[in-house]
């Protein structure tokens, strides 16, 4: 008898429609409460760091260069006080071969894909992973689909999704183009139980394992080449992966003091899930509107736990307005020689404002890039912007805030670069409120307590107090 295909059937079945396509059973590291191990977690890859390197060097993946941007901090240092202007340095992820770090995220989970004898594999993304999947599938012969959220309802797409489809479709994938809504979940499930195929989940254990090696390039060639880690790592944030698979790789390369710093482009205001501003918005990832609910509440994410745990490792948040972000991507351009898309310069934009606050000698690193061209350049960007409304100009974002949806302001000088702190204590506290929601607990328990100290990269103290404040219980 053929299965029941209706929404709430399949949606009812997830839970051993992913685990069949995991192979991962995330039962083993529950507590029953809020705690699970996640250490244990990441530890279920069954591959070493070393044979993940191995592996990804074999595919074109990683041993990126490690730039140092000359005439981007000889420009900072004029906007900074006296003695101030940090060295800025950027990990060019571009030159992985699907021209972007994702390609580091993709190539585990094809690595064990193939391993485990899975004919293809599933992944349900709209950026850059697609990509990054796509090309790996393809040198390991594997069949590869990738599910994607494109269209508005008059089928209008963002064109920079268009163009990331145009990439996966180019690499051999067959690309499920969908509108913006829920049934993009529900459409991946049936795809995987349809075809047996691997879920290369973006959140697995097994993705941010891949991304480690870049955290451990960027403190590795520091150490070597200027003989010291990086005073700060300024990373993209939008689903986490990223900044936690390179927070970790800086970890275990010895990196522990360095400092991690987050930046998203500011998009408060406008929903993702609306099909009315699903077009209003210039950039596609990196922005506030996956950053902070993946950040507050990661196990949002398609599988049950996530292993892209930000809040674990950031130091430092800040959001930037889009306007400084094209900016500074035609200072990238014209002052370094370097074309590059729009994701790694929402770290840049932030690096150039940080490194403002930092002695000369300092090292500040944003730790990618990402190809550009087609519609992830500014031009069809800022064109689209424009047919949608939105009023592009010339101004001081510093002083006038930018509404996102509808406008955008270009800096008229680079001292006008805005970027600003989100307070993370409060982001944190809000990663405790939603783990008590979620997990549905009346007191909080030793071992929860303990873990929420993790999560938030504090102590069982601050837990604690975000507790009395919320006027939850706990033990002990
Ligand atoms: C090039 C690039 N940089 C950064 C990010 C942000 O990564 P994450 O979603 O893991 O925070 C993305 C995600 O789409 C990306 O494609």
């Amino acid at each position: 008898m053929s299965k029941d295909l209706s929404y709430d059937a399949v949606m009812a079945r997830n839970g051993e429609i992913m685990k069949e396509a995991l192979g991962f059973d995330f039962e083993q590291f529950e507590s029953g409460s809020i705690a699970f191990d996640y250490e244990g977690l990441m530890d279920a890859v069954p591959y070493t760091f070393d044979e993940i390197r191995d592996y990804q060097l074999a595919h074109g993946v990683g041993n990126t260069p490690l730039l140092e941007l000359r005439n981007l901090t000889a420009l900072a240092r004029s906007c900074a006080p006296e003695g101030k202007g940090a060295r800025i340095f950027v990990k060019d992820e571009s030159c992985n071969v699907s021209g972007s770090y994702k390609a580091r995220r993709a190539s585990t989970s094809i690595q064990h894909a193939k391993a485990k004898g899975y004919k293809g594999v599933i992944a349900a993304t709209s950026g850059n992973y697609g990509a990054g999947v796509a090309s790996q599938a393809c040198m390991s012969n594997l069949k590869c689909i990738i599910v994607q959220e494109c269209y508005d309802s008059r089928e209008v797409g963002q064109p920079e999704i268009i163009e990331k489809a145009r990439a996966c479709e180019s690499l051999g994938a067959e690309v499920a183009q969908l509108t913006v809504g829920p049934e993009l979940f529900y459409y991946n499930l049936v795809l995987l139980e349809e075809t047996g195929f691997f879920n290369a989940s973006l959140y697995s254990p097994l993705a941010i394992a891949g991304v480690e090696t870049l955290g451990y390039e960027i403190a590795e060639e520091c150490k070597e080449k200027y003989g010291k880690y990086p005073e700060v790592v300024v990373a993209t944030n939008a689903g986490g992966g990223n900044l936690t698979g390179t927070a970790r790789g800086l970890k275990r390369a010895g990196a522990t003091d360095t400092q991690i710093v987050g930046a998203s482009v500011d998009l408060s205001g406008l929903h993702m899930a609306s099909d009315e501003q699903f077009n209003k918005k210039s950039f596609t990832t990196g922005h506030t509107g996956f950053g902070i609910p993946f950040a507050t509440y990661p196990d949002r994410s398609d599988v049950p736990r996530s292993a892209a745990r930000p809040m674990r490792y950031i130091d430092r948040y800040l959001t930037v307005n889009q306007g400084s972000v094209f900016y500074i991507t035609e200072l990238l351009a014209q002052l370094e020689g370097m074309e590059r898309g729009p994701a790694g310069n929402t770290s840049l934009a932030v690096a150039f404002k940080v490194a403002q606050e930092l002695p000369e000698d300092a090292i500040v690193v944003s730790q990618e890039t990402e190809y550009t061209g087609a519609g992830k350049h500014i031009l069809p960007q800022l064109t689209f912007a424009k047919e949608n409304g939105i009023d592009v100009r010339v101004g001081d974002p510093t002083t006038e805030k930018e509404i996102p949806g509808k406008n955008i302001i270009l800096p008229e000088h680079p001292s006008k670069v805005f970027a600003t702190d989100l307070d993370v204590k409060k982001t944190r506290k809000s990663v405790i409120k939603n783990a008590v929601k979620h997990h549905k607990v009346d007191v909080v328990n030793k071992k929860d307590l303990d873990f929420l100290a993790k999560e938030v990269n504090s102590d069982v103290e601050f837990v604690k107090n975000a507790l009395d404040e919320l006027g939850i219980k706990y033990e002990g």
